[in-house]
């Protein structure tokens, strides 16, 4: 097992900066959002919690969570909600505890596939709708389990992202109502990851799969995205109401007392606080919202400009440009073949750190790239936070900068000799 990539891409470009170099950082996965002071209070006001705490969670940070997916649509009893260190490991022990093989999208982000492995299984990865991202085409997944199962393995999971993490798409109600049947018909468990649910920039009914599957569907979020609080490791499941629903949770439960006994309590105070969305933070989350979706859409007009397709990004804080239409002037000017030539390409030559989309499953000659664009927000939380208030941050002068630069790194990039 390798460091994931998007830690270890974050790891080189914060070498490369302390060796003097100039990067433009757009590899890793990170909000880029101070703390709001209420949640930095709160944290503070608990900092005397030091024992262990239950296992599953404390009783107010476990009701704060099912209120807010109750708030959503999903009604939720305390009781079906587990806290853990950030939501990745609470990934790991779901996959854990329904055995199995497991079913990923490609693309998807990172650590599904990696987690798989881990547990000793192949990933089995389904294309997603032409399109979409976050959710495995129905047929396609009807058709890889059944082969699968034809093979002697035995698939019992399937993993979406809502929004989706790299594609930065928001799956269609359609999609997601058929890979609940399919996955029903299989008889599937679904790991609906949501960690980016605030974030998607447009208002509109919000496609949850335990909406539809609602027996067989594990519902993960976290703090780390939209309050971009990614390092105070916070993180929710929702386990279904059914027989399978406990087992899976007592399971994980189980898990959790051997590998990290619980969540870290001053943690869970500052979580039952913003799981219970209170109206003063909720300016926060329009804001990031709005300064996400602004950059976001910004990056992908440049990226167009330059030539790369590009769907337009919808939630969450990604641009997945596939720059296959400039593929002939790439390789004869810089001799890329693969996204990894490309992505090195940029980084050595321009600057641009950025992830081939191979590091989410894709093939090796496929041209996508992921492109988080909160390293364009600014380099110290002043900067961040004039851009978090600013009704028009494409105006802010260093994100006006960093887009001018990309753009003109872009077209020295494909340019023809
Ligand atoms: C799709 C997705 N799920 C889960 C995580 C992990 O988040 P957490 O900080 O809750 O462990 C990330 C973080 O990059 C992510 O992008």
């Amino acid at each position: 097992m390798t460091v994931s990539a998007t830690l270890a891409a974050s790891e080189t470009i914060a070498a490369r900066r302390a060796a003097g170099e100039e990067v433009l950082a757009l590899a890793f996965g990170e909000a880029g959002i101070p703390v709001h002071p209420l949640l930095g209070q709160r944290l503070a006001r608990a900092a005397a919690e030091t024992s262990y705490g239950p296992v599953a969670g404390i009783g107010s940070a476990r009701e704060a969570a099912a209120g807010y997916w109750t708030r959503r649509g999903l009604t939720t009893d305390r009781d079906r909600v587990l806290l853990g260190p950030g939501s990745k490991p609470l990934l790991f022990a779901v996959l854990h505890a329904t055995g199995g093989d497991v079913v990923v999208p490609r693309p998807a982000w990172v650590s599904y596939a990696a987690q798989a492995t881990l547990l000793g299984r192949d990933p089995i990865r389904v294309p997603v709708p032409e399109g979409e991202g976050g959710v495995p085409d129905a047929d396609g997944l009807e058709a890889a389990v059944h082969a699968a199962r034809d093979e002697g393995r035995d698939p019992r999971v399937v993993v979406c992202t809502l929004p989706d993490n790299p594609t930065g798409r928001l799956a269609s109600e359609g999609s997601v109502k058929a890979l609940c049947e399919a996955a029903r018909e299989l008889d599937l468990v679904i790991v609906a990851d949501e960690i980016y649910r605030d974030l998607v920039f447009e208002d509109g009914p919000f496609p949850s799969p335990a909406a539809w599957a609602p027996e067989r569907t594990v519902t993960t979020t976290a703090l780390s995205k939209n309050y971009a609080l990614g390092g105070w490791r916070i993180g929710a499941a929702r386990f279904p109401d059914s027989d399978l629903g406990e087992r899976l949770r007592e399971t994980v439960r189980g898990t959790a007392s051997e590998v990290w006994s619980s969540t870290p309590m001053p943690m869970q105070h500052a979580a039952a606080y913003a799981w219970s969305d209170p109206p003063e933070l909720a300016d926060r989350i329009t804001a990031a919202r709005r300064l996400h979706g602004t950059v976001a859409h910004g990056v992908a007009a440049v990226l167009a400009e330059a030539g790369c397709a590009v769907e337009a990004p919808q939630g969450g804080f990604y641009v997945w440009p596939d720059f296959a239409p400039l593929r002939g002037a790439l390789e004869e000017r810089w001799s890329v073949r693969t996204g990894a030539d490309l992505a090195r390409v940029l980084l050595d030559e321009f600057g641009v750190g950025v992830l081939p989309g191979s590091a989410f499953g894709t093939d090796q000659a496929d041209l996508h790239l992921r492109v988080a664009v909160p390293g364009l927000y600014g380099s110290s939380d002043s900067e961040r936070l004039a851009a978090l208030v600013s009704t028009d941050p494409l105006q802010m002068p260093w994100i006006a900068d960093a887009l001018a630069s990309l753009r003109s790194k872009l077209a020295a990039l494909t340019a023809t000799r």
